[in-house]
């Protein structure tokens, strides 16, 4: 090829994949993330920096926490004073705030403080119940204080008057600092006039402070100015760090440094993203986590603007730095820490809380697509679930239900009775999710009301913002206005007379759009200078609109009925920030029908997990574009482990439904399918288990073998919560085989496809083993110490499989010994807290196997009277062949089946709701007889 035609067809190739990255600002053209580089660079360079020290006269302990002044020295001698927070929360979580005294500014209609009420927005209840008393714990001294905690005071927290440098020490050795490299920036407020003397000339750049330069942005009135808050985080000792979603991208944190690309948190609707990015994403959560053997770190910068972090590597001492730069807001840090990476999920969900409890069917399979035409298509399709013997549970509807997409109607000639088509899904156990987004075309009911009752957004001249998206020009509600609460209520309301809803109980909620999308708008989001209730800008709260949308349909929903009996609200939302998991579920956003999306499919959702927001998945088959027969094969084996499990697709995309492929392709998507209902108790006890510690349902190799480092960049192979299944999705197109770690010595029993069988790896250490896959082939092995819990009749929906019996499979260690657990309750309403769940704890030693059954109340005990283990299979048990088995003071012989080495329990008919025993013997001759 000619040379000019070689570059032309590049710049065009180019071009083509870089097609929105002139839509979102990098680095280098944001002002105030610019800016915090170039004073980085500046003090790295010269070894100067802004001095900021705290006023040791001014350390008051009042309410539980200390309270001093902190002081930024100008170059002109001049101290800016800033009101400054230290002290230790619930959950060995250190915090530390730092605001700024801004009650002289005075700007018409704009509150001129800095945004404060995001960590209130984060925690789950009031911030004052998060306090711990620092009685006895704090040393306070002439150029430090020292906090000791930790239940063998074995944290201890140091901060240097002096220098605002904290370092945190895990049994005297520190592990993690705040502002070691002395990059704490916090722009002070001053008018473009006094600039000139509020910047340290040498150090700091004036870039973009009063004026924003960038495409769509160049109508931001900025008027209050630079106000960014900036820092250094450093982990001693590391070298992987964490976190900080939403991007496509690994699940160790890479290097930015060298980049204009830092990891940003500015929550957008990115139209076909990359698959390997670090640009923003539709949610965020400023949680950074580390990991060594010894110990792990959480960070949590509870700031909601536009953020950027930096992070950068050092090997001599290793460490990992983070520079965090957010726009605007004040500046508050939590440091948790604890001794192992599930420690962390405990302890900032003691903060944050934790994921809630799903209802039992949003664990089952989701059918999506945009668009399932009419109620003939819905019932059509639900239909050909049946034909095809393939389980769901629920059917959604995209935006186009809508009459002319004003949310709250039905479109009179596709939908002419929703109720009549809610109740045929009933009668199969299905249910519908329909969308509601936060815009709200011009001229309806609903919009008029938003801008009569002023409960919409405002612009910055405090009008009601009115631009474009799906409906055409629209109004946005405020979800940050509580007489929008209200309205919301009403629009939810379950009653013969809602149009919507009805009385039906078998429709939910997805929340799209809600970063908030807006067509027209700066980087496809709202304007900065925009105005939420309390005359606050939208540039400060940016990150939490989307999370208190799905906030405001939660509060509508659980009020739908007053006592337990109601049901656990399903949301899915596209936007979240951190506490999102209190309220909703997740996805990954408009991906692509391509291979590297569905193996960046995986990291994505393992680093929602690491972070507490593990209801999390993405779009099976990809959402633009058409997969080829194979991928979406392989995008199904791979889906059913997200945690939340969707087929979705674009209105241009062709029909893809599992029958669709055809053979032997939709046998391999009805065998995954049936994999993901036979799992279903393990899935529900995970979520169980999140909802009470945070521990992720999708679970990266870390968390299971912190001691082994080889596995901390594993993101590709993880584990199903506890429940010892570990799997490795085959995501290669024509694979022929995968390699698995094996990361430990225990032993791995084969589980290929979910089929339990005799052969395990057993390693002498850990390492790689190859193994060959097929079309059909889902790598997967139960490690040894664990008992798995299983229904294994097919049904057509989960609300069907609730009386089916359970099976267990017991997969010995090298000791002979496993445990496993079981969580049972209504699988829909909230009467679980006020005691109707049962769990069960099972146990395998020395030839015995064990099931003690705790249940909440009598209620649950009757409720689950009758629902029986109908099999027990071990793995791992070479020398005995018969079982005796006792319940409820009775004694008999269990029915033994050993094939292919493994030994099977054949219908020992023990009921759930009572403890049990199972002892395993060698056959004798008179057993024989
Ligand atoms: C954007 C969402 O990401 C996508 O899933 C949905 O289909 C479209 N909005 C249309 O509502």
């Amino acid at each position: 090829m000619h040379l000019n035609i070689v570059v032309a067809f590049c710049c065009f190739w180019l071009q083509a994949w870089a097609a929105k990255d002139y839509l979102f600002k990098n680095c280098d053209q944001s002002g105030f993330c610019s800016r915090n580089r170039h004073y980085r660079r500046q003090v790295e360079n010269s070894g100067r920096h802004i001095p900021y020290f705290v006023d040791p006269s001014s350390i008051e302990l009042k309410n539980d926490k200390l309270e001093a002044t902190l002081y930024k020295k100008l170059e002109s001698n001049e101290l800016v004073k800033l009101p400054f927070e230290f002290s230790l929360l619930k959950g060995d979580n250190v915090r530390l705030k730092i605001d700024e005294d801004r009650s002289k500014v005075r700007i018409k209609g704009l509150n001129t403080k800095r945004y404060d009420e995001t960590a209130q927005a984060i925690f789950d209840g009031p911030e004052e119940d998060k306090y711990v008393s620092l009685k006895e714990k704090v040393d306070i001294g002439k150029d430090s204080i020292t906090i000791v905690y930790g239940a063998d005071k074995q944290f201890k927290a140091v901060l240097d008057l002096n220098s605002v440098v904290l370092t945190i020490y895990y049994q005297d050795h520190p592990q993690v600092s705040f502002n070691s490299k002395q990059l704490l920036n916090f722009e002070h407020f001053r008018s473009e006039e006094e600039n000139v003397q509020n910047v340290h000339s040498e150090l700091e750049s004036t870039f973009d402070m009063f004026h924003d330069s960038f495409a769509d942005s160049k109508d931001d009135s900025l008027r209050l100015g630079p106000e960014s808050v900036a820092a250094d985080i450093v982990f001693h000792n590391f070298d992987h760090v964490y976190g900080i979603p939403e991007h496509a991208d690994s699940l160790s944190l890479k290097e930015t440094t060298d980049s204009s690309w830092p990891y940003r948190l500015y929550n957008v609707d990115i139209f076909e993203y990359y698959s390997e990015s670090r640009m923003p994403m539709y949610g965020s959560i400023p949680i950074m986590t580390a990991t060594n053997p010894t110990v792990s770190v959480g960070v949590m910068w509870m700031n909601s603007a536009d953020t950027y972090v930096d992070v950068n590597k050092a090997s001599k001492p290793k460490s990992v730095t983070s520079h965090w730069i957010s726009e605007a807001g004040v500046l508050d840090l939590i440091i948790s820490m604890g001794e192992s990476p599930a420690t962390i999920n405990k302890n900032l969900g003691l903060l944050t809380g934790y994921v809630q409890l799903p209802q039992l069917f949003s664990l089952g399979y989701h059918q999506c697509r945009w668009m399932y035409n009419d109620e003939e298509d819905v019932l059509d399709i639900n239909s050909k679930f049946d034909k095809y013997e393939i389980p769901y549970d629920t059917i959604w509807l995209d935006v186009d239900y809508t009459d002319t997409r004003k949310y709250f109607t039905w479109d009179p000639d596709s939908f002419p009775d929703p109720q009549r088509m809610l109740r045929k899904l009933d009668h199969t156990g299905r249910n519908m999710v329909i969308l509601i987004d936060p815009h709200f075309k011009l001229d309806y009911e609903i919009s008029d009301h938003i801008d009569k009752y002023g409960i919409g957004q405002k612009n910055s001249r405090n009008e009601t913002y009115k631009h474009h998206c799906w409906p055409g020009e629209s109004v946005w509600i405020d979800s940050l206005n509580p007489s929008a609460q209200e309205y919301w209520d009403k629009l939810h309301e379950s009653s013969k007379d809602n149009a919507v809803f009805g009385e039906a109980q078998n429709v939910h909620i997805w929340n799209d759009m809600s970063e908030p999308s807006v067509f027209d708008g700066p980087e496809t989001s709202a304007h900065k200078d925009n105005l939420h209730y309390g005359n606050w800008e939208h540039r400060s709260l940016h990150n939490l609109v989307g999370k208190s949308f799905h906030e405001l349909t939660y509060n509508s929903l659980v009020k739908r009925a007053s006592n337990d009996q109601r049901q656990r609200p399903f949301i899915l939302t596209r936007s979240f920030f951190a506490g999102s998991q209190r309220t909703a579920a997740t996805w990954t956003g408009d991906n692509m029908a391509k291979w590297e999306y569905l193996r960046t499919s995986i990291p994505m959702t393992l680093t929602l997990n690491a972070v507490n927001m593990p209801f999390a998945g993405a779009d099976v088959g990809g959402f633009f574009g058409d997969p080829s027969k194979e991928l979406l094969t392989r995008w199904y084996q791979t889906g059913i482990w997200y945690p939340f499990f969707r087929a979705h697709a674009h209105l241009d995309s062709r029909r893809r439904e599992p029958w669709v492929p055809g053979e032997p392709f939709t046998s391999y998507i009805k065998d995954a399918i049936r994999l993901r209902y036979s799992l279903l108790p393990a899935f529900y006890t995970s979520f169980y288990e999140s909802s009470t510690d945070g521990s992720p349902v999708m679970k990266p190799l870390y968390y299971s073998n912190p001691e082994n480092e080889d596995v901390y960049a594993i993101d590709d192979q993880f584990f199903l919560g506890n429940s010892g299944l570990m799997v490795k999705p085959v995501t290669e197109q024509n694979a022929r085989y995968v390699e698995v770690y094996i990361p430990d010595t225990e032993p791995y029993y084969e589980f290929t496809d979910g089929f339990p069988q005799a052969d395990a790896i057993r390693l002498s250490s850990p390492g790689t083993i190859k193994k060959s896959v097929d079309l059909g082939t889902i790598p997967m092995y139960l490690k040894g110490g664990h008992i798995l819990t299983r229904k294994d009749r097919y049904r057509r929906s989960s609300r069907l499989m609730r009386h089916d019996p359970y099976h267990l499979v017991v997969a010995l260690d090298n000791s002979g010994s496993a445990q496993g657990l079981l969580y049972v309750d209504d699988e829909e309403s909230f009467a679980y807290r006020s005691g109707n769940f049962a769990i069960s704890a099972f146990e395998a030693t020395g030839n015995t196997i064990k099931g003690a059954v705790f249940a909440g109340n009598d209620v649950i005990r009757k409720e689950l009277d009758g629902i029986v283990i109908e099999k027990i299979t071990v793995l791992g048990a070479d020398d005995v062949n018969a079982a005796e088995v006792s319940q409820d003071g009775k004694k008999w012989e269990a029915a033994i089946n050993r094939k292919d080495g493994i030994l099977e329990l054949v219908g020992p008919k023990l009921s759930i709701n009572k403890d049990w025993e199972v002892k395993l013997r060698k056959s004798t001759r008179h057993d024989e007889l």
